[in-house]
């Protein structure tokens, strides 16, 4: 006892008068002497009791005064706020008597708006006079937390300080496609300022595709007609839509994790690279509203913009290059600031009792843009009720989990995932080999219509019998017979493959699940309630109205939603961590896998066929997959579920499956993604191709002029063999033998 209060203490003091300075601490820990008293036989409880208890005893109230506390104010990656609620949870696990508490911090660098210079998109006239200032700061509207003076400029994170001004083109939702439309326009973006929507792919992927073209710079902005579509008068606070002066901030990093550490942890002993070859962008880009983004499309001149262009503004969308006035421009000037500065995570154990070595890891961020309302801190909310649900089970009744549940409380997730990027780097070759799935909640919730879940086809099943169990949190879906989350969200976001299923999306990038699922390869799955499709995203999310009034007084009254996803959460925790045999849904990879495979086929056979160069090899390896898993599972129905030896084996066979699709060397030209399946693609790194390797190629070899075709050809067959290995090698993990 002596010795948990010294350490308790030492924590406190360290965290107290280290703050932003404390860069010598390796790592804190706290250790409790934790095991209860009473003891029970494990073959006295059921999976079952455990699964009920968890799910029965998920306290909304406790949640909603959790999320009031985090979200009284803003909490920045890096900052002073950030340590603050990292402290907060520490404290939390060690009261609630999780068995080691650690708060492991990063050296990375970090982006901030000037604390004095804001940063502002004028339009200049002709003779360079100001005819009209952006925003600052987004208006306090509704919550009295809006008009705190700590809310920082309005900024994008790790956009590049510089103070442009040039004609302004506008680019719709900044894809590819879209830029290619305006260059086969005529309009050259070289030297221009880009004004692009939001919403249809990742940030960073659209400044990344105007720097390459030559622009200057990039403006942002959510068009109404996707984040408002009831007009202004029907926006927060009188509904979930988005209002006028919203600005939503983010990263534009393109690679996870710290910049100046690539590959390696962000520790004291790491190397890092000069800042000037860091995956940064070089030109500065900026958030806007739209009754912002209407003073410059307004004013804008050049041809109409083609008719799926035009959003809901009462304005033509013109492409420009430019204003209408003659000798008018665009004045961009960004006033941020990259800087070193130490981020923490909070790691929470429950020791397993049988498999201590064996983890179950669950997480979520716990920094914010500005309060966090939804995203993420509806998910730290109920992650520490979940915690504290699983310490309360222990106290009664003596129960561990089988395997260690380990809870991860990430820091600076904001600006590209940079606590888990660095904790996965720095812990990976014990993670690899010892943990069993990586379970994410980003934001427990974004609207309380459906589930949406994201996972690798490794956890399909057991999603799908969680969802089952968890009650429903709609009043009128249970009116209409729906009893579970599982039956609104088959009824709600179907499958349109597999009828009679919901949609189980593929696991993009996004999220803390990056390090996890495309480095290492441990098995990963992402879950929230989501809002309808009236818009295409979260319409406060990342802006100054994503409040705790957002959440307790428009999305989830009752917090009714939040337990809902924190019980599904926890289920799936006890299953992966009780089951003696880990389920994994080994078929439904295998299918997924042959299907992937069908597609590839059915899109590029013939281009791939012009070449000469055969896909046999690779149809092969998935079809000795789908042998190898038919073998597999027909030799577990005789496993002797007595011997812990015999179980260990096949469950360690399991564990190998999703590991056996990391390529060390990475996709092509892309080492940061590693698992060969189920990378997300170049052009837009949320959403998932499978085999993303193979259809960037194919795809650039399709655009390429002839002179670069050999070359992507010769990449298209190195990586195509490289997968054909992997799938071999999946084939093979499932057996005793080598051969
Ligand atoms: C569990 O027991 C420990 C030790 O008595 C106590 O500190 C902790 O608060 C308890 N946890 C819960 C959730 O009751
Ligand atoms: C940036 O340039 C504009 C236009 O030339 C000018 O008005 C403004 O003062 C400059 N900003 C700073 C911080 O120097
Ligand atoms: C168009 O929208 C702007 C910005 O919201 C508003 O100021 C203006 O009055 C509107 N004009 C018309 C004709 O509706
Ligand atoms: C950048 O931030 C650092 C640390 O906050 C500060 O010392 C420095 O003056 C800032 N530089 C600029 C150009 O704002
Ligand atoms: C939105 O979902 C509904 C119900 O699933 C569907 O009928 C409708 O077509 C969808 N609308 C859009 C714009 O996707
Ligand atoms: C669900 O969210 C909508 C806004 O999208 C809100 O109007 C409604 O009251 C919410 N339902 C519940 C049960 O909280
Ligand atoms: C494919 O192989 C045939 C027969 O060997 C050969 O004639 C042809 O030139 C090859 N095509 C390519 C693109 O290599
Ligand atoms: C193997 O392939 C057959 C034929 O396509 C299919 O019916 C079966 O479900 C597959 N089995 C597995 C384990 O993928």
């Amino acid at each position: 006892m002596a010795f948990t209060r010294l350490c308790q203490y030492s924590s406190t003091i360290l965290c107290a008068t280290g703050g932003l300075a404390c860069i010598c601490v390796v790592m804190a820990i706290v250790m409790f002497p934790g095991d209860p008293k009473v003891n029970i036989r494990r073959e006295d409880v059921t999976l079952t009791d455990v699964e009920d208890y968890v799910i029965k005893n998920i306290n909304p109230d406790n949640i909603r005064q959790t999320l009031r506390y985090l979200t009284t104010g803003t909490h920045l990656g890096g900052t002073e706020q950030e340590l603050d609620m990292a402290r907060y949870i520490g404290s939390r696990w060690q009261q609630q008597g999780l068995d080691q508490v650690h708060f492991v911090p990063y050296q990375v660098l970090l982006s901030y708006p000037s604390p004095t210079i804001p940063n502002l998109i004028k339009i200049l006239d002709s003779a360079g006079q100001v005819v009209w200032v952006s925003a600052a700061k987004q208006k306090p509207l509704y919550a009295p937390e809006e008009a705190s003076p700590d809310i920082p400029f309005t900024f994008i994170g790790y956009s590049a300080p510089a103070n442009v001004t040039g004609d302004v083109v506008y680019v719709y939702y900044g894809r590819e496609e879209d830029f290619d439309f305006v260059a086969a326009s005529g309009v050259d973006i070289s030297g221009k300022i880009v004004l692009a929507r939001y919403g249809a792919i990742f940030r960073s992927n659209i400044v990344e595709m105007a720097e390459a073209r030559g622009g200057i710079g990039v403006i942002l902005y959510s068009d109404p007609e996707d984040y408002a579509p009831e007009g202004s008068n029907f926006v927060y606070p009188h509904s979930y839509y988005m209002p006028p002066s919203a600005a939503p901030f983010g990263t534009i990093k393109l690679l996870d994790g710290d910049p100046l550490t690539p590959y390696y942890p962000a520790t004291e002993s790491a190397f890092r690279i000069p800042e000037d070859e860091a995956p940064l962008p070089k030109i500065p880009a900026q958030c806007i509203s739209y009754e912002d983004a209407w003073q410059i499309l307004s004013r804008m001149g050049g041809p109409a913009a083609p008719e799926k262009w035009q959003g809901s503004l009462n304005v033509t969308y013109n492409i420009g290059p430019g204003l209408r006035e003659s000798g008018w421009s665009l004045n961009l000037d960004v006033n941020n600031n990259n800087t070193m500065t130490t981020t923490y995570n909070v790691v929470g154990v429950m020791t397993g009792q049988e498999e201590p070595d064996r983890y179950v890891v669950l997480g979520n961020h716990y920094d914010a843009w500005l309060f966090g309302g939804l995203d993420p801190n509806s998910g730290t909310a109920a992650m520490l009720e979940l915690s504290r649900v699983f310490t309360q089970l222990r106290n009664e009744t003596g129960w561990r989990p089988r395997r260690s549940l380990v809870f991860c409380a990430w820091g600076a997730e904001e600006y590209g995932t940079v606590g888990s990027v660095e904790w996965t780097e720095q812990f990976a070759k014990q993670l690899s080999d010892r943990t069993v799935a990586y379970l994410n909640v980003d934001m427990a919730i974004e609207g309380n219509y459906t589930l949406r879940t994201k996972s690798t086809p490794l956890l399909t099943d057991v999603v799908f019998e969680s969802a089952k169990k968890i009650a429903n949190p709609d009043p009128l879906e249970l009116e209409a017979g729906r009893k579970s989350v599982y039956d609104t969200w088959v009824v709600r976001r179907p499958d349109p493959n597999e009828p009679g299923l919901p949609l189980m999306q593929f696991i993009g990038s996004g999220s803390d699940y990056k390090g996890f699922q495309h480095n290492i390869g441990i098995p990963c799955m992402d879950t929230r309630y989501t809002h309808d499709n009236s818009t295409i995203g979260e319409p406060q999310y990342h802006t100054l109205y994503e409040t705790f009034a957002l959440a307790s007084e428009i999305y989830d009254k009752g917090f009714h939603y939040h337990t809902a996803v924190a019980a599904m959460w926890g289920d799936l925790a006890v299953v992966l961590s009780e089951s003696k045999v880990l389920p994994f849904s080994l078929v439904k990879y295998s299918n997924f896998i042959s299907k992937a495979q069908d597609d590839i086929i059915e899109r590029f056979g013939p281009l791939i066929n012009s070449q000469n160069i055969s896909l046999e090899h690779f149809t092969n390896a998935g079809k000795a997959i789908n042998e190898s898993v038919t073998n597999f599972n027909k030799a577990l129905e005789y496993l002797d579920l007595k011997s812990a030896l015999a179980v260990r084996r096949v469950n360690d066979q399991l564990m190998m499956f999703e590991r056996a699709f990391i390529d060390p060397r990475g996709l092509p030209g892309r080492p940061e993604y590693n698992h060969v399946i189920t990378a997300p693609s170049k052009n837009d790194a949320y959403s998932g191709t499978a085999f993303a390797g193979l259809i960037d190629t194919l795809s650039a070899i399709e655009e390429a002029q002839e002179e670069h075709r050999n070359d992507l050809w010769r990449t298209f067959a190195h990586h195509l063999a490289a997968v054909t290995h992997l799938l071999n090698t999946a084939a093979k993990v499932l057996t005793d033998d080598l051969w």
